[in-house]
């Protein structure tokens, strides 16, 4: 078989594919990356939707394999070339599959950052061969002049595909916690920002004209450094969403990339990531009451942290004990569970669905209400809830169960607070009000189970429910309460 004819036949003029069978099967595998998507908007079938993702990629790979399989000078096959990419990629498979198993679910946002952080350097890679080796790519003339839509195409990619870069590696560390998670002010870094900004635009738009080695590598200089200054202002808790946004970011350098490459399956995944991750950005600007221009512009995690600080006041509250909380369930008709942050930390998943399961046995109707926001990444508890075995539908999303609680004797408030928090509806002045929250202060009775009366939530508010008369305090740690309230419910005390 001669490949270079195939590569031939699989290339435009412009390196775009317009191989049929290519075209055809990067269609199919856009499809099965959109049937994914879809999958993966419910834990139900999120399994589903990761199958259809995994045999899209496998499609898309393999095709690309085929029809840009590396050849000799003489038009053979380079097996050479070729096993060292299938070696690349089985040393990457390795990895991912490693990182994958053993990752707790609680690092998770960390994770899909330095992922993303991986897109961007590729992005970065593959803008800097296309434009050592213009030829190859088939996006020069004779003379070695790149098009100037393929320039403007390299320029956007890495510039992006930098910016996602540096970021990705500042988000990681903050969320790892290698790096202070509050935000670092540099002083004037709006000007500062806004003229690096500025130069990369500039820079981008005289590379069209002049496509010297000087333009090309200070586009990239100045998208690393703008990167990295764009996410440090950030606080960490602001993190999710800055890890959502460089998603979004990732997709559009790897689009750009697809232009340049002429391959669809990038230009459609690419697409399919940049648009998902800037909607699920806006969702979750939306479901914090957050502008994204303000998460942006940096500096929250700072003014959460003073105003948690001062925030606690000395108002009388009723403390319960373990055996309490298992006393009033257990008589319970209705009990609607609400996790949060710190059911999270505590890792207190499975002892919570093994206390549902008691209660249940004992004839009480159980139902889990998720708030978007709850935690610290989006779906959060759904994940932890679906690890545990909770079965799905007894999951209830905020808008399907707030009307509820005026109904349920029992709200088991676990690691949650400004998802709950009242000011949200009435006090202008809360940095959360105009959010939506679960109406908790309806139930007969409240159990509220935090660490201290003195710890705050994310936005650092005090929360009125904790001082309500029906309302029961459990300090101490999620797990630990959780776990005690299920030996009392077992009839063992604790
Ligand atoms: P938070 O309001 O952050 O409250 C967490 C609560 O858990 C605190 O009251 C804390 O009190 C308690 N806690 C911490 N560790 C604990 C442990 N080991 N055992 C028991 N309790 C523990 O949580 P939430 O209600 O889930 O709200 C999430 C917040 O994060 C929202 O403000 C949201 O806007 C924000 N946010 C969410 C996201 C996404 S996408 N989910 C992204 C960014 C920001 P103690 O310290 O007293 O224990």
């Amino acid at each position: 078989m001669e490949f270079q004819s195939i590569l031939s036949a699989a290339t435009g003029e412009h390196g775009l594919a317009v191989n049929p069978w290519a075209a055809v099967a990067y269609l199919i595998a856009g499809v099965l990356f959109i049937l994914a998507l879809r999958g993966l908007s419910s834990p139900a079938t999120a399994q589903s939707g990761n199958r259809f993702g995994m045999a899209g990629m496998a499609i898309a790979v393999v095709t690309t394999l085929l029809t840009h399989a590396p050849v000799t000078l003489d038009g053979g096959l380079d097996t050479i070339g070729l096993v060292e990419i299938l070696v690349a990629i089985g040393i990457g498979a390795v990895i991912g599959i490693v990182m994958a198993r053993k990752i707790a679910m609680t690092a998770m946002p960390q994770l899909v950052a330095a992922f993303h952080s991986l897109v961007g350097l590729a992005a970065v890679a593959v803008a800097a061969a296309a434009y050592l080796n213009p030829q190859a790519f088939g996006i020069a003339d004779a003379a070695g002049q790149i098009f100037t839509v393929s320039r403007v195409e390299m320029g956007l990619g890495i510039a992006i595909g930098a910016i996602t870069f540096s970021g990705s590696v500042i988000a990681f560390l903050k969320l790892n916690g290698n790096m202070s998670g509050s935000p670092i002010m540099l002083p004037g870094r709006h000007i500062i920002n806004l003229g690096t900004l500025a130069a990369i635009i500039g820079l981008t738009a005289y590379f069209t004209f002049d496509q010297s080695p000087w333009v090309f590598w200070t586009i990239t200089g100045l998208s690393f450094v703008i990167g990295f200054l764009l996410i440090i202002p950030i606080g960490g808790a602001d993190m999710p969403v800055v890890v959502s946004m460089l998603n979004s970011y990732s997709g559009w350098a790897a689009a750009a990339m697809g232009f340049t490459l002429g391959n669809t399956a990038m230009i459609i995944t690419g697409a399919l990531v940049g648009s998902s991750g800037a909607i699920l950005s806006y969702i979750m600007c939306r479901a914090m009451n957050r502008s994204f221009i303000s998460v942006i512009a940096g500096g929250f995690g700072a003014d959460a942290a003073a105003s948690g600080g001062g925030s606690t006041e000395q108002r009388p509250w009723k403390p319960g004990s373990a055996d309490d909380a298992a006393f009033l369930m257990s008589q319970a008709e209705n009990v609607i569970i609400v996790p949060g942050y710190g059911m999270a930390v505590a890792q207190a998943q499975h002892a919570l669905r093994e206390m549902g399961d008691l209660l249940k046995k004992e004839g009480v109707n159980v139902k889990y209400a998720i708030h978007p926001v709850a935690g610290r990444m989006p779906g959060h508890m759904n994940v932890l809830l679906a690890e545990a075995n909770v079965p799905y539908d007894e999951v209830f999303e905020l808008e399907d169960i707030n009307g509820e609680f005026a109904q349920c004797d029992v709200a088991f408030v676990i690691g949650a607070n400004d998802v709950t928090n009242p000011s949200a509806k009435t006090d202008k002045t809360s940095p959360i009000y105009g959010m939506p929250v679960l109406d908790v202060e309806k139930a007969k009775t409240v159990l509220f189970v935090k660490r201290s009366m003195g710890g705050v939530g994310y936005a650092g508010v005090d929360n009125d429910v904790f001082y309500m008369d029906q309302t029961m305090m459990l300090l101490g740690d999620a797990k630990k309460m959780a776990d005690d309230i299920v030996k009392a419910l077992n009839g063992g005390g604790h």
